[in-house]
């Protein structure tokens, strides 16, 4: 396709419409007006792979696409997974100073069973955090019955959560002993690249999950990152997505959202604890 083809493509007000209702209902990320010329810019990229000349043609074709698989790289194409290792570090520090000593001590009596979800974990610099986090903190490990599971709708990036291979400016904010500790250089030209640990990865489950589908998992789960990720959606879907992970917390569990992000004006039964730290009673 000629590129100035490419350059001239125009999308309307009505297909923008069109794809904002289609994402808002698939996934409940609200693609307002300003979003346009976001939009525009990251679908003309897959338009140019598909050698689709068309937004019209573009939309035809995800509509008739039965399997699905346009869509989700539509959708893939449309969410920002921008996540770095310990980001809002004050998440991994409230978990290493108070819910793991709490769950550590109580195991005596409950079993030595530990479950967290990252929910919309991006590339895996999250659940991988939250692992090396539990490995420092949880004594005799290996003794445990501990899983985190790290769910997104993106296969993109769930796909190099899953490889864990970072290059060295991702691993910049992992703190220098955990580091030494916990990633092996694996190359070092054209660039260092550095794999997390086996110990690591071991811990983490990747899946697939959109989150406004049905979950198949059962819980309950001890702590839950839903982190960066309801920005995008609007009241009334926060509101459902926060019942729904109350639900799926043990009692005394704990939800950490972003800290852009607040529970104000979602109607909830958490305790809050301290900004963006809720517990269920
Ligand atoms: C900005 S990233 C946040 C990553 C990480 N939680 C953090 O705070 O660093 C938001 C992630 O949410 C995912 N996401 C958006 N809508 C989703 C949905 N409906 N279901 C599951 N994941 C979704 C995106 O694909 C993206 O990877």
């Amino acid at each position: 396709m000629p590129l100035d083809t490419l350059l001239s493509l125009e999308l309307t007000e009505k297909q923008f419409d069109e794809i904002s209702a289609m994402v808002k209902s698939l996934c409940g990320i609200n693609l307002h007006d300003g979003k346009k010329e976001l939009v525009k810019a990251r679908l003309t990229k897959r338009l140019r792979k598909l050698s689709i000349g068309s937004f019209a043609e573009y939309m035809d074709f995800v509509r008739n696409d039965a399997g699905g698989a346009e869509l989700t790289n539509m959708l893939d194409a449309l969410s920002t997974n921008l996540t770095s290792f310990f980001r809002e570090n004050e998440h991994f520090e409230y978990l290493a100073n108070h819910i793991l000593p709490r769950i550590v001590n109580r195991s005596e009596q409950t079993g030595r069973r530990l479950r967290v979800w990252s929910a919309g974990c991006s590339s895996g610099e999250e659940p991988y955090s939250i692992a090396v986090t539990i490995n420092e903190k949880v004594p005799s490990l290996r003794s445990w019955d501990a899983k985190i599971l790290a769910t997104d709708i993106s296969t993109r990036v769930l796909a190099r959560a899953a490889e864990g291979v970072y290059n060295d400016s991702r691993v910049k904010t992992v703190p220098p002993q955990a580091r030494a500790k916990y990633f092996d250089c694996i190359e070092t030209r054209p660039e260092r690249l550095y794999r997390v640990a086996g110990s690591i990865r071991s811990l983490v489950h990747f899946a697939r999950l959109n989150l406004m589908n049905r979950w198949p998992m059962q819980g309950p789960f001890d702590v839950i990152f839903c982190r960066n990720v309801m920005i995008y959606f609007d009241k009334d879907t926060q509101g459902k997505l926060i019942n729904r992970f109350y639900d799926l917390l043990a009692p005394g569990g704990t939800l950490f959202i972003g800290h852009s992000e607040s529970l104000a004006g979602v109607n909830h039964k958490f305790n809050y604890t301290q900004p963006t730290i809720y517990q269920r009673p």
